[in-house]
């Protein structure tokens, strides 16, 4: 498979989700995107990842507000880094994320990356769409080499950081508009698809005895994620990016459904909220509308026990 660029605003289980793809496709480049931290916690964690991990692919900043308003973050659910842990352990060496220092622009990088393509490219977006928003307004013309655009993000039906919508919708509502009104088709994750596809205790506890050189740091890591959960009385969280990376690099294991996707920017209630209408006989996009969660599952834990 050709190589993939990936988006993210690298909290806990955007690190899955790039682990996961990391495993069975070439990254190319990884942009960084304001969301679930602000984009200097959210770059200090991407060198973190980087130094730990051994990742080795371009690293690059991306922006650090969305296009209209103030910036919002998941930091009341996901603590000050956006990587909660369990235990008192550091996940990084204290100087692990000196590197973030050296990351450059994304923009020149990304678009170069499309320019060079031969065949259409695949982008992996898993936070806010700021930056490919950015991308679409700069270079229009570099929009019809993305072949897919897979994201994790929307709600088809109740969202999670509002009741009306989904954290990284409503993060960057006019983002998701740009894209949308410049045509660029969306392959959507949704809440609904994501919250099918779910981990808990025994996962933990599996991945803290496996066998990998950092299974217990992502035991740690999983662990902290779970706890969400399990500190709001639910026994399960929902993967959620890695739901998006599975439906890249299996995409077997997904039926999309195209669909009319619309994004509502002005309701004050609603703001964030998409909208999507699967009988509209104008599509411009698909949503993920079964998924074989139990594969989805076993492919993410597989690939956190053996990084
Ligand atoms: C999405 O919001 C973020 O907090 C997660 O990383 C995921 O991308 C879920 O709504
Ligand atoms: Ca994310």
């Amino acid at each position: 498979m050709a190589g993939i660029w990936i988006d993210t605003d690298m909290g806990s289980d955007d690190a899955f989700a790039v682990i996961l793809a990391a495993r069975h496709v070439p990254i190319d480049g990884m942009s960084l995107v304001a969301g679930n931290a602000p984009l200097a916690q959210v770059t200090r964690n991407a060198a973190g990842f980087a130094g730990l991990l051994g990742w080795d692919f371009p690293i690059l900043a991306g922006v650090a507000r969305p296009i209209l308003g103030p910036l919002e973050t998941a930091q009341r659910i996901l603590g000050d880094s956006a990587l909660p842990l369990r235990g008192e352990a550091p996940l990084f060496e204290a100087d692990a994320c000196a590197g973030a220092a050296s990351f450059g622009p994304f923009l020149p990088s990304l678009s170069a990356w499309l320019e060079a393509a031969d065949e259409p490219r695949s982008i992996l977006a898993l936070g806010p769409l700021t930056n490919l928003a950015i991308l679409a307004l700069a270079r229009p013309d570099l929009l019809d080499r993305i072949g897919r655009l897979v994201w994790m993000g929307g709600a088809v039906g109740r969202g999670n950081h509002t009741p009306s919508a989904e954290f990284n919708a409503f993060a960057d509502p006019e983002a998701v508009q740009i894209l949308l009104d410049r045509g660029v088709a969306l392959h959507i994750l949704d809440l609904d698809a994501c919250r099918r596809v779910l981990i808990d205790e025994a996962d933990v506890t599996a991945l803290a005895a496996a066998e990998g050189r950092n299974s217990v740091a992502m035991a740690q890591l999983l662990g902290g994620y779970l706890d969400i959960a399990l500190t709001r009385g639910r026994p399960a969280m929902a993967l959620y990016d890695p739901v998006a990376a599975a439906a890249l690099i299996a995409p077997e294991l997904f039926t999309f459904t195209p669909a009319r996707i619309q994004v509502e920017c002005s309701g004050a209630l609603t703001r964030g909220r998409t909208v999507t209408d699967f009988t509209s006989p104008r599509p411009n996009g698909w949503v993920a509308t079964d998924l074989d969660a139990p594969a989805i599952r076993e492919r993410c834990l597989s690939a956190l026990a053996q990084v």
